[in-house]
Protein backbone atom coordinates (compact mmCIF):
# COMPACT_ATOMS: atom_id res chain seq x y z
CA UNK A 1 0.00 0.00 0.00
CA UNK A 2 3.30 2.42 0.70
CA UNK A 3 3.19 4.80 -2.13
CA UNK A 4 0.25 4.54 -3.25
CA UNK A 5 -2.43 6.59 -1.47
CA UNK A 6 -3.02 10.20 -2.96
CA UNK A 7 -2.53 13.21 -0.43
CA UNK A 8 -5.83 14.69 0.03
CA UNK A 9 -6.48 18.18 -0.61
CA UNK A 10 -6.23 20.68 2.64
CA UNK A 11 -10.16 20.79 3.22
CA UNK A 12 -11.58 24.00 3.18
CA UNK A 13 -12.84 26.23 6.05
CA UNK A 14 -16.83 24.83 6.55
CA UNK A 15 -17.87 28.57 7.09
CA UNK A 16 -15.78 30.09 3.81
CA UNK A 17 -18.12 33.39 3.47
CA UNK A 18 -17.78 32.24 -0.36
CA UNK A 19 -20.06 30.09 -2.54
CA UNK A 20 -18.20 26.06 -1.79
CA UNK A 21 -17.96 25.14 -5.38
CA UNK A 22 -15.24 28.22 -6.29
CA UNK A 23 -11.77 27.03 -6.23
CA UNK A 24 -9.66 28.41 -2.97
CA UNK A 25 -6.82 27.71 -5.16
CA UNK A 26 -6.21 29.08 -8.64
CA UNK A 27 -3.23 28.83 -10.69
CA UNK A 28 -2.88 32.49 -12.54
CA UNK A 29 -1.88 35.05 -10.12
CA UNK A 30 1.34 37.52 -9.98
CA UNK A 31 2.82 38.36 -6.66
CA UNK A 32 3.09 41.77 -5.96
CA UNK A 33 5.93 41.45 -3.95
CA UNK A 34 8.62 40.10 -6.10
CA UNK A 35 10.27 43.04 -7.14
CA UNK A 36 13.29 42.02 -4.72
CA UNK A 37 13.21 38.70 -6.48
CA UNK A 38 15.17 36.99 -9.38
CA UNK A 39 13.33 33.63 -9.06
CA UNK A 40 9.89 33.06 -8.24
CA UNK A 41 8.72 30.93 -4.85
CA UNK A 42 8.75 26.92 -5.15
CA UNK A 43 4.50 26.28 -5.63
CA UNK A 44 4.92 24.28 -2.00
CA UNK A 45 6.63 27.26 -0.11
CA UNK A 46 3.71 29.22 -1.69
CA UNK A 47 1.31 27.25 -0.60
CA UNK A 48 2.42 26.29 2.69
CA UNK A 49 3.18 29.77 3.73
CA UNK A 50 -0.61 31.16 2.21
CA UNK A 51 -3.00 32.12 4.85
CA UNK A 52 -5.63 33.18 1.79
CA UNK A 53 -7.11 29.60 2.40
CA UNK A 54 -8.52 30.61 6.01
CA UNK A 55 -8.03 34.50 5.88
CA UNK A 56 -10.69 35.06 3.38
CA UNK A 57 -13.35 35.36 6.04
CA UNK A 58 -11.50 38.79 6.89
CA UNK A 59 -13.01 40.04 3.47
CA UNK A 60 -15.38 42.63 4.75
CA UNK A 61 -13.15 44.07 7.24
CA UNK A 62 -10.20 44.48 5.44
CA UNK A 63 -12.08 46.36 2.77
CA UNK A 64 -13.61 48.56 5.14
CA UNK A 65 -10.55 49.34 6.93
CA UNK A 66 -8.83 50.25 3.27
CA UNK A 67 -11.69 52.73 2.60
CA UNK A 68 -10.82 54.59 5.90
CA UNK A 69 -7.62 54.47 5.08
CA UNK A 70 -8.13 55.70 1.47
CA UNK A 71 -10.48 58.47 2.77
CA UNK A 72 -7.66 59.95 5.21
CA UNK A 73 -4.96 59.38 2.44
CA UNK A 74 -7.25 61.94 0.38
CA UNK A 75 -8.21 64.29 3.76
CA UNK A 76 -4.23 64.78 4.27
CA UNK A 77 -3.45 65.34 0.98
CA UNK A 78 -1.38 62.03 -0.40
CA UNK A 79 -3.98 60.57 -2.89
CA UNK A 80 -6.60 62.69 -4.55
CA UNK A 81 -10.48 62.87 -3.49
CA UNK A 82 -10.57 61.64 -6.95
CA UNK A 83 -8.60 58.64 -6.13
CA UNK A 84 -10.16 58.10 -2.78
CA UNK A 85 -13.96 57.84 -4.49
CA UNK A 86 -12.15 55.50 -7.70
CA UNK A 87 -10.38 52.79 -5.16
CA UNK A 88 -13.87 53.42 -2.61
CA UNK A 89 -15.83 52.25 -5.40
CA UNK A 90 -13.39 49.61 -6.90
CA UNK A 91 -13.24 47.85 -3.13
CA UNK A 92 -16.96 48.23 -2.79
CA UNK A 93 -17.16 45.97 -6.42
CA UNK A 94 -14.36 43.61 -4.92
CA UNK A 95 -16.67 43.27 -1.80
CA UNK A 96 -19.44 42.40 -4.26
CA UNK A 97 -17.11 39.93 -6.44
CA UNK A 98 -16.38 38.03 -3.04
CA UNK A 99 -19.73 37.84 -1.58
CA UNK A 100 -21.33 36.40 -4.25
CA UNK A 101 -18.17 34.08 -5.47
CA UNK A 102 -17.16 35.57 -8.69
CA UNK A 103 -13.82 36.37 -7.28
CA UNK A 104 -10.77 34.45 -8.82
CA UNK A 105 -8.72 33.62 -5.71
CA UNK A 106 -5.22 33.14 -6.25
CA UNK A 107 -2.52 31.41 -3.74
CA UNK A 108 0.34 33.80 -5.02
CA UNK A 109 -1.86 36.14 -3.52
CA UNK A 110 -1.00 34.83 -0.01
CA UNK A 111 -3.00 36.69 2.01
CA UNK A 112 -6.42 38.14 1.37
CA UNK A 113 -4.93 41.64 2.00
CA UNK A 114 -2.78 40.66 -1.41
CA UNK A 115 -5.68 39.13 -3.09
CA UNK A 116 -7.71 42.82 -2.40
CA UNK A 117 -5.15 45.04 -3.81
CA UNK A 118 -3.98 42.82 -6.38
CA UNK A 119 -7.87 43.22 -8.25
CA UNK A 120 -8.18 46.52 -7.00
CA UNK A 121 -4.94 47.32 -9.37
CA UNK A 122 -6.42 45.60 -11.83
CA UNK A 123 -9.87 47.31 -12.06
CA UNK A 124 -8.84 50.84 -11.48
CA UNK A 125 -5.08 50.93 -12.49
CA UNK A 126 -2.38 53.70 -10.82
CA UNK A 127 -4.99 54.80 -8.40
CA UNK A 128 -5.26 51.07 -6.52
CA UNK A 129 -1.12 51.25 -6.42
CA UNK A 130 -1.50 54.24 -4.20
CA UNK A 131 -3.89 52.22 -1.25
CA UNK A 132 -1.12 50.72 0.25
CA UNK A 133 0.69 54.32 1.31
CA UNK A 134 1.82 54.53 4.89
CA UNK A 135 0.68 51.31 5.67
CA UNK A 136 2.22 48.08 5.66
CA UNK A 137 0.03 44.15 5.82
CA UNK A 138 1.40 44.11 9.69
CA UNK A 139 -1.17 46.95 10.73
CA UNK A 140 -3.32 46.32 8.10
CA UNK A 141 -3.67 42.04 9.52
CA UNK A 142 -3.96 43.55 13.00
CA UNK A 143 -6.75 46.44 12.11
CA UNK A 144 -8.55 43.74 10.02
CA UNK A 145 -8.09 41.04 12.87
CA UNK A 146 -9.60 43.64 15.69
CA UNK A 147 -12.43 45.05 13.38
CA UNK A 148 -13.35 40.94 12.78
CA UNK A 149 -13.47 39.96 16.62
CA UNK A 150 -14.87 43.34 17.80
CA UNK A 151 -18.19 42.06 15.60
CA UNK A 152 -17.96 38.78 16.40
CA UNK A 153 -17.62 39.31 20.17
CA UNK A 154 -20.64 41.41 20.01
CA UNK A 155 -22.31 38.77 18.79
CA UNK A 156 -21.36 36.11 21.17
CA UNK A 157 -22.52 38.39 24.02
CA UNK A 158 -25.82 38.37 21.96
CA UNK A 159 -25.33 34.45 21.85
CA UNK A 160 -24.96 34.62 25.70
CA UNK A 161 -27.35 37.08 26.78
CA UNK A 162 -30.05 35.12 24.88
CA UNK A 163 -28.54 31.75 27.00
CA UNK A 164 -29.36 33.81 30.17
CA UNK A 165 -33.03 34.72 29.24
CA UNK A 166 -33.70 31.50 28.38
CA UNK A 167 -32.61 30.24 31.54
CA UNK A 168 -34.38 32.51 33.43
CA UNK A 169 -37.60 31.78 31.46
CA UNK A 170 -37.46 28.28 32.14
CA UNK A 171 -36.47 28.77 35.89
CA UNK A 172 -39.31 31.22 36.58
CA UNK A 173 -41.54 27.92 35.66
CA UNK A 174 -39.89 26.04 38.48
CA UNK A 175 -39.36 27.87 41.50
CA UNK A 176 -41.24 25.05 43.27
CA UNK A 177 -39.65 21.87 41.03
CA UNK A 178 -38.21 20.46 44.04
CA UNK A 179 -34.51 18.14 43.36
CA UNK A 180 -32.02 16.92 45.17
CA UNK A 181 -28.67 19.11 45.54
CA UNK A 182 -25.39 17.77 45.01
CA UNK A 183 -22.00 17.46 46.20
CA UNK A 184 -19.42 14.88 45.18
CA UNK A 185 -22.71 13.55 42.95
CA UNK A 186 -24.07 12.44 46.53
CA UNK A 187 -27.92 13.46 47.00
CA UNK A 188 -27.24 16.71 49.61
CA UNK A 189 -29.66 18.74 50.58
CA UNK A 190 -32.90 19.53 49.01
CA UNK A 191 -33.21 23.27 46.09
CA UNK A 192 -35.14 23.79 43.40
CA UNK A 193 -34.46 23.33 39.77
CA UNK A 194 -35.23 27.17 39.78
CA UNK A 195 -32.22 27.75 42.23
CA UNK A 196 -29.64 25.27 40.63
CA UNK A 197 -30.59 27.29 37.07
CA UNK A 198 -29.78 30.39 38.49
CA UNK A 199 -25.98 29.15 39.32
CA UNK A 200 -25.86 28.54 35.73
CA UNK A 201 -27.15 32.57 34.92
CA UNK A 202 -24.52 33.99 37.77
CA UNK A 203 -21.55 31.76 35.44
CA UNK A 204 -23.31 33.31 31.99
CA UNK A 205 -23.09 37.21 33.78
CA UNK A 206 -19.59 36.85 34.70
CA UNK A 207 -18.99 35.35 31.40
CA UNK A 208 -20.49 38.46 29.81
CA UNK A 209 -18.56 40.24 31.93
CA UNK A 210 -15.30 38.79 30.51
CA UNK A 211 -16.40 39.30 26.90
CA UNK A 212 -17.33 43.02 27.37
CA UNK A 213 -13.46 43.31 28.90
CA UNK A 214 -12.31 41.32 25.57
CA UNK A 215 -14.34 43.75 23.72
CA UNK A 216 -12.83 46.76 24.97
CA UNK A 217 -9.30 45.59 24.75
CA UNK A 218 -10.24 44.77 20.90
CA UNK A 219 -11.57 48.18 20.23
CA UNK A 220 -8.13 49.55 19.90
CA UNK A 221 -7.09 51.11 16.57
CA UNK A 222 -3.72 49.96 15.05
CA UNK A 223 -3.42 51.26 12.16
CA UNK A 224 -0.57 53.60 11.23
CA UNK A 225 1.92 51.72 13.51
CA UNK A 226 3.06 50.54 8.99
CA UNK A 227 5.47 47.65 9.48
CA UNK A 228 6.38 48.48 13.23
CA UNK A 229 7.57 52.45 13.39
CA UNK A 230 5.30 53.99 11.63
CA UNK A 231 5.68 56.14 8.52
CA UNK A 232 7.71 59.19 7.91
CA UNK A 233 4.17 60.62 6.05
CA UNK A 234 1.83 62.64 7.70
CA UNK A 235 -1.06 60.60 8.23
CA UNK A 236 -3.90 61.22 10.64
CA UNK A 237 -4.48 57.94 12.92
CA UNK A 238 -7.69 59.61 14.57
CA UNK A 239 -9.39 60.08 11.76
CA UNK A 240 -9.40 56.80 10.68
CA UNK A 241 -10.32 55.73 14.36
CA UNK A 242 -13.01 57.98 14.22
CA UNK A 243 -14.35 56.44 10.71
CA UNK A 244 -14.28 53.11 12.08
CA UNK A 245 -15.67 53.59 15.40
CA UNK A 246 -13.11 53.13 17.31
CA UNK A 247 -12.29 55.16 20.60
CA UNK A 248 -8.53 54.30 21.43
CA UNK A 249 -5.45 53.87 18.90
CA UNK A 250 -2.68 51.63 19.37
CA UNK A 251 -0.19 54.14 21.45
CA UNK A 252 2.85 52.16 20.52
CA UNK A 253 3.87 51.56 17.20
CA UNK A 254 5.66 48.10 18.21
CA UNK A 255 3.14 46.71 20.77
CA UNK A 256 0.27 47.90 17.50
CA UNK A 257 1.73 45.10 15.33
CA UNK A 258 2.83 42.68 17.56
CA UNK A 259 -0.05 42.58 20.35
CA UNK A 260 -2.58 39.73 19.91
CA UNK A 261 -3.41 39.80 23.44
CA UNK A 262 -7.11 40.66 22.46
CA UNK A 263 -7.38 37.14 20.63
CA UNK A 264 -5.94 35.26 24.21
CA UNK A 265 -8.30 37.43 26.11
CA UNK A 266 -11.05 36.16 23.74
CA UNK A 267 -9.69 32.79 24.25
CA UNK A 268 -10.14 32.63 27.89
CA UNK A 269 -13.28 34.13 28.24
CA UNK A 270 -14.62 31.21 25.36
CA UNK A 271 -12.81 28.53 26.77
CA UNK A 272 -14.86 29.74 30.44
CA UNK A 273 -18.49 29.51 28.51
CA UNK A 274 -17.21 26.51 26.49
CA UNK A 275 -16.07 24.56 30.30
CA UNK A 276 -20.12 25.89 31.78
CA UNK A 277 -21.54 24.71 28.75
CA UNK A 278 -20.07 21.44 29.18
CA UNK A 279 -21.32 21.26 32.79
CA UNK A 280 -24.49 21.59 31.70
CA UNK A 281 -24.72 19.64 29.39
CA UNK A 282 -23.27 17.34 32.01
CA UNK A 283 -25.65 17.33 34.14
CA UNK A 284 -28.45 17.21 31.57
CA UNK A 285 -26.91 13.65 30.32
CA UNK A 286 -26.96 12.54 34.04
CA UNK A 287 -31.01 13.84 34.57
CA UNK A 288 -32.08 12.41 31.29
CA UNK A 289 -30.19 9.18 31.75
CA UNK A 290 -32.45 6.24 32.94
CA UNK A 291 -30.44 5.60 36.42
CA UNK A 292 -31.39 9.58 37.34
CA UNK A 293 -35.07 9.98 34.90
CA UNK A 294 -35.49 13.97 36.46
CA UNK A 295 -35.94 14.61 32.87
CA UNK A 296 -36.91 13.65 29.03
CA UNK A 297 -34.24 14.73 26.08
CA UNK A 298 -36.93 15.71 23.17
CA UNK A 299 -36.67 13.63 20.08
CA UNK A 300 -35.23 16.48 18.07
CA UNK A 301 -32.17 16.65 20.23
CA UNK A 302 -31.70 13.09 20.38
CA UNK A 303 -30.11 10.75 18.28
CA UNK A 304 -30.78 6.92 17.70
CA UNK A 305 -27.86 3.92 17.37
CA UNK A 306 -26.85 2.06 15.33
CA UNK A 307 -27.23 -1.44 16.56
CA UNK A 308 -29.65 -0.74 19.87
CA UNK A 309 -33.24 0.15 18.57
CA UNK A 310 -33.94 1.46 22.31
CA UNK A 311 -31.61 4.13 22.50
CA UNK A 312 -32.00 7.38 22.86
CA UNK A 313 -28.66 9.29 22.99
CA UNK A 314 -27.59 12.54 23.85
CA UNK A 315 -24.82 12.83 21.52
CA UNK A 316 -25.58 16.58 21.12
CA UNK A 317 -24.70 17.09 24.95
CA UNK A 318 -21.68 14.94 24.62
CA UNK A 319 -20.46 17.07 21.54
CA UNK A 320 -20.69 20.05 23.61
CA UNK A 321 -18.93 18.40 26.54
CA UNK A 322 -16.22 17.11 23.84
CA UNK A 323 -16.14 19.93 22.15
CA UNK A 324 -14.63 21.77 25.12
CA UNK A 325 -11.34 20.58 24.51
CA UNK A 326 -10.86 22.48 20.93
CA UNK A 327 -11.84 25.65 22.62
CA UNK A 328 -8.98 25.21 25.34
CA UNK A 329 -7.01 23.47 22.57
CA UNK A 330 -7.17 26.72 20.95
CA UNK A 331 -6.28 29.33 23.88
CA UNK A 332 -3.33 26.95 24.35
CA UNK A 333 -2.09 27.28 20.84
CA UNK A 334 -2.57 31.00 20.85
CA UNK A 335 -0.81 31.39 23.73
CA UNK A 336 2.24 28.92 22.62
CA UNK A 337 1.86 30.73 19.59
CA UNK A 338 3.16 34.01 21.21
CA UNK A 339 5.09 32.79 23.60
CA UNK A 340 8.90 33.43 22.31
CA UNK A 341 7.94 35.76 19.68
CA UNK A 342 10.43 38.23 19.59
CA UNK A 343 8.75 41.89 18.91
CA UNK A 344 7.72 43.10 16.91
CA UNK A 345 5.89 41.50 13.65
CA UNK A 346 6.33 37.44 13.12
CA UNK A 347 4.87 35.29 10.83
CA UNK A 348 4.25 32.84 13.41
CA UNK A 349 1.25 35.34 13.92
CA UNK A 350 -0.47 34.49 10.88
CA UNK A 351 -1.31 31.22 12.76
CA UNK A 352 -3.51 33.28 15.12
CA UNK A 353 -6.67 33.37 12.90
CA UNK A 354 -7.71 29.87 12.53
CA UNK A 355 -7.62 29.85 16.47
CA UNK A 356 -10.22 32.46 17.09
CA UNK A 357 -12.45 31.12 14.09
CA UNK A 358 -12.49 27.59 15.47
CA UNK A 359 -13.32 28.20 18.41
CA UNK A 360 -15.99 30.70 17.42
CA UNK A 361 -17.44 28.28 15.07
CA UNK A 362 -17.59 25.85 17.66
CA UNK A 363 -18.96 28.13 20.37
CA UNK A 364 -21.80 29.99 18.81
CA UNK A 365 -24.01 27.06 17.39
CA UNK A 366 -23.04 25.61 20.77
CA UNK A 367 -24.72 28.52 22.59
CA UNK A 368 -27.32 29.21 20.03
CA UNK A 369 -28.50 25.32 20.66
CA UNK A 370 -28.69 24.86 24.24
CA UNK A 371 -30.74 28.05 24.62
CA UNK A 372 -32.87 26.31 22.26
CA UNK A 373 -32.71 23.15 24.26
CA UNK A 374 -34.02 24.10 27.36
CA UNK A 375 -37.26 25.03 27.00
CA UNK A 376 -38.05 21.84 25.64
CA UNK A 377 -37.02 19.42 28.28
CA UNK A 378 -39.56 18.09 30.30
CA UNK A 379 -39.26 17.45 33.99
CA UNK A 380 -40.63 14.70 36.22
CA UNK A 381 -41.12 16.81 38.70
CA UNK A 382 -42.05 13.40 40.82
CA UNK A 383 -39.00 11.51 40.61
CA UNK A 384 -36.94 15.06 41.36
CA UNK A 385 -39.17 15.38 44.36
CA UNK A 386 -38.56 11.63 45.61
CA UNK A 387 -34.96 11.69 45.25
CA UNK A 388 -34.79 15.23 47.27
CA UNK A 389 -36.30 13.06 50.08
CA UNK A 390 -34.96 10.85 52.80
CA UNK A 391 -31.20 11.24 54.36
CA UNK A 392 -31.03 14.49 52.21
CA UNK A 393 -32.89 15.85 54.93
CA UNK A 394 -30.26 15.12 57.88
CA UNK A 395 -28.81 18.19 57.50
CA UNK A 396 -32.25 19.74 58.66
CA UNK A 397 -32.40 17.53 61.42
CA UNK A 398 -29.04 18.30 62.85
CA UNK A 399 -29.87 22.05 62.80
CA UNK A 400 -33.12 21.49 64.66
CA UNK A 401 -30.99 20.35 67.47
CA UNK A 402 -28.84 23.18 67.38
CA UNK A 403 -32.13 25.56 67.19
CA UNK A 404 -32.59 23.59 70.45
CA UNK A 405 -28.96 24.41 71.93
CA UNK A 406 -27.57 21.07 70.95
CA UNK A 407 -23.56 22.46 69.52
CA UNK A 408 -23.36 21.72 66.05
CA UNK A 409 -20.70 18.78 66.64
CA UNK A 410 -22.79 17.00 68.69
CA UNK A 411 -25.86 17.14 66.71
CA UNK A 412 -24.34 16.13 63.65
CA UNK A 413 -22.59 12.95 65.32
CA UNK A 414 -26.56 12.34 66.57
CA UNK A 415 -27.93 12.71 63.30
CA UNK A 416 -25.28 10.35 61.66
CA UNK A 417 -25.84 7.41 63.91
CA UNK A 418 -29.91 7.80 63.83
CA UNK A 419 -29.04 7.70 59.71
CA UNK A 420 -26.35 4.82 60.32
CA UNK A 421 -29.06 2.60 61.82
CA UNK A 422 -32.03 3.67 60.11
CA UNK A 423 -29.94 2.67 56.65
CA UNK A 424 -29.21 -0.81 57.97
CA UNK A 425 -32.35 -1.52 58.97
CA UNK A 426 -33.27 -0.80 55.81
CA UNK A 427 -35.57 2.03 56.80
CA UNK A 428 -35.82 5.70 55.41
CA UNK A 429 -35.64 8.55 57.01
CA UNK A 430 -39.51 9.60 56.47
CA UNK A 431 -40.72 6.32 58.52
CA UNK A 432 -38.98 7.67 61.69
CA UNK A 433 -41.65 7.84 64.59
CA UNK A 434 -40.49 10.77 67.73
CA UNK A 435 -39.83 7.58 69.76
CA UNK A 436 -37.06 7.21 67.37
CA UNK A 437 -36.04 10.52 66.87
CA UNK A 438 -35.77 11.01 70.94
CA UNK A 439 -33.39 7.49 71.31
CA UNK A 440 -30.98 9.83 69.33
CA UNK A 441 -31.80 13.16 71.48
CA UNK A 442 -33.87 14.28 73.78
CA UNK A 443 -33.88 17.76 71.87
CA UNK A 444 -36.49 16.42 69.50
CA UNK A 445 -40.10 17.10 69.97
CA UNK A 446 -43.08 16.80 68.07
CA UNK A 447 -42.33 19.51 65.49
CA UNK A 448 -38.95 17.64 64.57
CA UNK A 449 -41.49 15.62 62.22
CA UNK A 450 -42.80 18.23 60.28
CA UNK A 451 -39.39 19.29 59.94
CA UNK A 452 -38.60 16.07 57.56
CA UNK A 453 -40.23 16.88 54.31
CA UNK A 454 -38.74 18.09 51.45
CA UNK A 455 -41.05 21.65 51.23
CA UNK A 456 -39.95 23.14 54.31
CA UNK A 457 -36.64 22.14 54.22
CA UNK A 458 -36.14 24.23 51.59
CA UNK A 459 -38.60 27.05 52.05
CA UNK A 460 -36.49 27.28 55.51
CA UNK A 461 -33.49 27.83 53.25
CA UNK A 462 -34.29 31.72 53.03
CA UNK A 463 -30.59 33.32 53.65
CA UNK A 464 -29.36 35.40 50.96
CA UNK A 465 -28.42 33.51 48.11
CA UNK A 466 -31.02 30.34 49.30
CA UNK A 467 -33.35 28.03 47.61
CA UNK A 468 -36.43 29.33 49.32
CA UNK A 469 -38.80 29.96 47.14
CA UNK A 470 -38.98 33.66 48.82
CA UNK A 471 -35.11 34.17 48.06
CA UNK A 472 -35.53 32.65 44.27
CA UNK A 473 -38.39 34.81 43.78
CA UNK A 474 -36.73 37.74 44.93
CA UNK A 475 -33.65 37.11 42.89
CA UNK A 476 -35.74 36.62 39.83
CA UNK A 477 -37.09 39.62 40.40
CA UNK A 478 -34.33 41.47 40.62
CA UNK A 479 -32.46 39.82 37.50
CA UNK A 480 -35.45 40.87 35.33
CA UNK A 481 -36.06 38.57 31.84
CA UNK A 482 -31.83 38.60 31.27
N1 LIG B 1 -1.11 36.98 6.24
C1 LIG B 1 -0.40 37.69 7.25
C2 LIG B 1 -0.99 37.34 8.62
O1 LIG B 1 -2.01 36.75 8.62
C3 LIG B 1 -0.51 39.17 7.01
C4 LIG B 1 0.67 39.93 7.48
C5 LIG B 1 1.84 39.54 6.68
N2 LIG B 1 3.00 40.35 6.95
C6 LIG B 1 4.20 39.94 6.61
N3 LIG B 1 5.17 40.75 6.87
N4 LIG B 1 4.42 38.77 6.08
O2 LIG B 1 -0.45 37.66 9.64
Amino acid sequence: MKGRRKIQPRAKSESSPTKASHPVIGTTGKNLLRGRFKAPRLPEVEAFTASLPFDRRLFRHDIRGSIAHARMLAKVGLITAAEAREIEAGLDEIAREIGDGRFRFAVADEDIHLAIERRLTEKIGAAGGKLHTARSRNDQVALDFRLYLRDEIAAVIALVRGLRATLLKVARAHVETVMPGYTHLQRAQPVSLAHHLLAYVEMFARDRERLEQALERTAVMPLGAGALAGSTLPIDRRMVARELGFRRIAENSIDAVSDRDFAVDFLAAASLIAVHLSRMAEELILWTSTEFGFAQLPDEFSTGSSMMPQKKNPDLLELIRGKTGRIIGDLLAMLTILKGLPLAYNSDLQEDKERVFDALDTLKPALDLVAKLWPRIRFDRAAMRAAAGGFALATDLAEYLVARGAPFREAHEAVGSLVRETAAAGRSIGELTLDDLRRYSPLFGPDALAALNVDSSMRARKIVGGPAPETVRRRLKQLGRG
